[in-house]
């Protein structure tokens, strides 16, 4: 099939293209969807084409996503996306995952779609790839007819929807039978920490962006001092607030437990930094436990053919 074939078979009606762009949603449906959009596209319009194309941070994402979805190796991940002749990469921020898809699946087409300014980053720096399409638009009311798609790759970004489980029906809605679904939701903390970042997460609501930018740069710089300290503290369990027992390096404790002081030296300050921002920017981020993501994608009409948890996250691929 053409280009224009692939646009006609998978769009209810063909959105007007601007800059590489189909646009079919500038703002999503409420008032936290807007505030998530322009959340992350200050996000990505303060990063650097460096900082988002560096080769250090894209692999360090291949290979979480490899280890996060089950995929022995990339050559794993090739041989599924080749079976899927149309995927879609629902909320791809600056792109570089589609196009690491696309790659992967010479054959098959690619579909970028986020909601946010990212989109035109994405098409500027990924626009020449023959099998990818550009969609700004909002995944939990996408513009796509139903069972257009094979496989709908949503990686880290279910959380930010405002209502996820209808999200998940609306991916449930646009897969055609035998398809497949790849996403991932972040994994509810402890106690002390859940009810700290529902507490900053509404005050950040109220802050500008240049403020919750340095919020994120002062809490790099607790967790880069907390991490040079080299500190192993012996934790007594306490299960009554979800927090484990045992040696913990000092800066880890903190941060799983307490406060999102995110350091890591092999990313550096800045890429540190934009996790921290990640975490504390959008209003929209909820939080699940391994039965709840599972209810949740299961109640969508989904069966796991993977699942994989971690402190961070639960994520899974879906038929
Ligand atoms: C944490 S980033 C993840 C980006 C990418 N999937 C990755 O793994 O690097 C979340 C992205 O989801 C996008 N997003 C959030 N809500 C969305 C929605 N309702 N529709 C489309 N994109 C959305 C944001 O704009 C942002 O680019």
């Amino acid at each position: 099939m053409t280009t224009s074939e692939i646009v006609h078979s998978i769009f209810r009606d063909v959105p007007e293209l601007s800059n590489g762009v189909y646009i079919a949603h500038e703002f999503g449906s409420s008032e936290n969807d807007r505030q998530t959009s322009a959340a992350f596209s200050d996000k990505w319009t303060s990063l650097t084409q460096e900082d988002v194309d560096s080769e250090g941070w894209k692999q360090f994402q291949f290979d979480w996503y490899l280890r996060c979805y089950g995929y022995a190796d990339e050559a794993e991940l090739a041989a599924d996306l080749a079976k899927h002749p149309v995927i879609v990469d629902a909320g791809c921020g600056p792109g570089y995952k589609a196009a690491w898809f696309a790659r992967l699946a010479p054959d098959s087409t690619v579909i970028a779609m986020d909601l946010s300014e990212s989109i035109f980053r994405a098409a500027d720096r990924y626009g020449d790839r023959a099998n990818m399409i550009f969609v700004r638009g909002d995944i939990a009311n996408t513009p796509f007819k139903e069972d257009a798609v094979s496989l709908v790759s949503c990686d880290q970004v279910l959380h930010h929807t405002i209502d996820p489980p209808a999200t998940a029906r609306e991916f449930r809605r646009i897969i055609a039978p035998g398809g497949q679904l790849n996403t991932y939701v972040y994994a509810t903390k402890a106690l002390p920490r859940e009810l700290l970042d529902e507490h900053l997460r509404e005050y950040t609501k109220q802050l500008s962006a240049k403020q919750v930018w340095e919020l994120s740069d002062q809490l790099t710089q607790l967790g880069k001092t907390l991490s040079e300290l080299e500190i192993e503290i012996d934790v007594p369990a306490m299960p009554a607030l979800g927090i484990k027992g045992g040696r913990q390096d000092i800066q880890r404790f903190f941060y799983w437990n307490f406060l999102k002081c995110f350091w890591n030296p092999q990313h550096g300050f800045e890429a540190s930094k934009m996790i921290n921002y990640d975490w504390y920017a959008p209003s929209t981020a909820f939080r699940y436990t391994r039965e709840e993501f599972l209810a949740m994608i299961e109640g969508a009409g989904f069966n796991d053919l993977f699942l994989h948890s971690e402190e961070a996250c639960h994520s899974g691929r879906f038929r």
